[in-house]
């Protein structure tokens, strides 16, 4: 008679749980050893971003009335802090302007959330690429209102073209009869916190 081989049932049982235990904790732990670098891979690098990853900025530091420049992308984008009568002036200029309510490539330029006179989440911070719509030249700021040289006596205030005069006003929105043809992009954009915006991810709905 041969002998039996066979375990009585619980040991198999066990032997399996132990096999099983052995190999899932073995699984786990390779799902450790392997989980860093898979995330870690998901950082972005700087190539990553240079190429577009999102840039985090703090604007704290940005006083009533001033602009700062930040790189995304390899472009430059303003955040320029309004002030009341910054933002009170951008209900009177419509009438001299090219497409006030920023209807035309709303999808490339202006995102759903800006969609309105400000072209900002909030009225007190503006956000643009400074990058004119005609050929690409980067327009300066020309906050002081009134007459001065290359700006008509009325200049409500906004940014001019040094390249071919296209002249846009302190929502980025696009003089008539200029070169340009289209508002200043606003980029995607959200709030981390009241004073950290995050240039390059959308704001939820
Ligand atoms: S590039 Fe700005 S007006 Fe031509």
């Amino acid at each position: 008679m041969s002998e039996s081989l066979a375990l009585p049932t619980d040991s198999v049982d066990k032997s399996r749980r132990d096999w099983i235990a052995i190999t899932c904790g073995a699984g786990a732990v390779a799902g450790v050893a392997t989980a860093v670098p898979f995330v870690e891979s998901f950082a972005p690098s700087e190539r990553a971003k240079a190429a577009g990853a999102p840039v985090d900025v703090d604007i704290s530091d940005i006083k009533p009335g001033e602009l700062k420049t930040v790189e995304w992308r390899g472009q430059p984008v303003w955040i320029i802090r309004r002030t009341p009568e910054m933002i009170a002036g951008l209900a009177k200029d419509e009438a001299q302007l090219a497409d006030p309510e920023s209807r035309r490539n709303a999808d490339d330029l202006t995102p759903p959330y800006a969609r309105n006179r400000d072209r900002s989440i909030k009225p007190e911070v503006f956000v643009a690429v400074g990058i004119c719509t005609h050929l690409g030249c980067s327009p300066n700021a020309r906050f002081a209102t009134g007459a001065q040289p290359s700006l008509p006596e009325d200049w409500p205030g906004g940014f001019l073209c040094p390249c071919h005069g296209s002249t846009f006003d302190l929502a980025g929105r696009v003089f008539k009869n200029k070169p340009a043809p289209d508002n200043l992009r606003v980029p995607p954009h959200r709030y981390l916190a009241d004073n950290k915006l995050r240039i390059g991810e959308d704001q939820k709905a």
